[in-house]
């Protein structure tokens, strides 16, 4: 069934819009309060990602509060290795934690492919904000690429430098390619199990492959999403599915990124969008690329700052208005209120003006 707002869906496809699709990334978080409400309810982040019922709650939040063009999957990245049996926590105020990372061989040889029935509540949640949802925007399906996931799994917790990891790239890099390639197999069954349950496109979170040199990059994070996307592919047909990969920090290798198989890709802030748009558009749809941050001023800079974002696209199909990164929890809600309306507003005047 299609969506009663197929903008979203759209724009990856490059066909022709009249509005410039939005959403963000962490649309539901902390800077809502209605989300502090329902986490506490809940009793704890990982509480809640496993209620089914109460992801379809915080879900749906931000779209009850601003009309944004598609929702995105209440979960985490972390909720694969976490079935992989190394035991996720989140302390309250740090990031998140293993019991059991990968840190010696033996571990790695021990990996495997997790039963996806273990992942049996993420499934319910997309079915129930599905049914929540009822046809109003897409459902975002997602999964942490099989690089990220390696970062948390090896370090066993959030790091400035992924130290562990880098070593692991030079020193061993055998032991890195046998954890992200069953990482790529448990995210290919992942996210077709999204699919089966109702996701209408699928984002790859790399949030740390712009840690690697170009050929670690090409090795260790771009390689084994073009396998996932690979594998999907004939399953659901890359036009009927959009894809989305966002390597932050990939902006100097967007070349090889726009070739990886994907129907769009995710910029992070430092790039040039016009400029991308100029060189990549005609191959790939774009996401982004807002600094995050410009969230916590006022309205009128954001509005200003999402003008010249929605400007830099220009009028050609394939724009997707996004953040660079996740909204931070500091952003007053009034300004995301001003940045949807911005975007709307000026994309609806330029793709008028654009028009033969
Ligand atoms: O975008 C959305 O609204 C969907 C939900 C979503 C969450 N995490 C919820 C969440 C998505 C898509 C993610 C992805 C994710 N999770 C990534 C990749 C994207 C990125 O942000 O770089 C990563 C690296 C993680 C791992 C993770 N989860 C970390 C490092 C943290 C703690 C950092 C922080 O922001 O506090 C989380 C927790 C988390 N995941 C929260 C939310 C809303 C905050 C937890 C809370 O409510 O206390």
């Amino acid at each position: 069934m299609t969506p009663a707002n197929d903008t979203f869906l759209r724009a990856l496809r490059r066909e022709p819009v009249t509005h410039t699709p939005v959403w963000l990334m962490r649309q539901a978080g902390r800077y809502l309060p209605e989300y502090n409400a329902t986490r506490a309810k809940a009793g704890s982040f990982l509480a809640l990602a496993q209620d089914p019922e109460l992801c379809a709650e915080v879900t749906l939040q931000p779209l009850a509060r601003f009309p944004l063009d598609a929702a995105i999957l209440f979960s985490d990245i972390l909720t694969v290795p976490d079935a992989m049996g190394l035991g996720l926590s989140f302390a309250t105020g740090e990031g998140p934690r293993f019991a059991r990372p990968l840190h010696d061989e033996a571990r790695v040889r021990a990996l495997t492919v997790p039963d996806m029935g273990a992942l049996r509540y993420v499934f319910d949640a997309v079915a129930c904000i599905k049914r929540a949802l009822a046809g109003r925007v897409p459902l975002i399906g997602f999964a942490g690429s099989p690089f990220t996931l390696a970062c948390y799994m090896i370090e066993g917790s959030g790091s400035d430098d992924f130290g562990r990891v880098r070593r692991m790239a030079y020193a061993r890099p055998d032991l890195l390619d046998r954890i992200v390639d069953i990482n790529a197999q448990a995210v290919t069954a992942y996210l077709d199990a999204q699919v089966a349950a109702g996701a209408d496109a699928l984002m790859l979170f790399d949030t740390w492959g712009g840690l690697l040199t170009r050929s670690a990059y090409e090795r260790f994070s771009l390689r084994p999403m073009r396998a996932i996307l690979g594998a999907l592919r004939p399953l659901h047909d890359g036009a009927r599915v959009p894809t989305i990969v966002f390597t932050k920090g990939g902006g100097g290798w967007l070349d090889a990124i726009a070739a990886c198989g994907a129907s769009a890709i995710g910029l992070d802030w430092t790039v040039d969008l016009a400029a991308a748009r100029a060189r990549f558009g005609a191959s790939v749809a774009l996401q982004g690329n807002l600094d995050p941050l410009v969230l916590t001023t006022d309205p009128e800079t954001v509005a200003r700052e999402a003008a010249a974002i929605v400007r830099a696209a220009g009028p050609e199909p394939g724009h997707v208005f996004n953040l660079g990164h996740g909204i931070v929890p500091a952003t007053p809600p009034a300004n995301v209120a001003a940045l949807v309306e911005t975007v709307h507003n000026v994309s609806r005047e330029i793709l008028r003006a654009g028009r033969p």
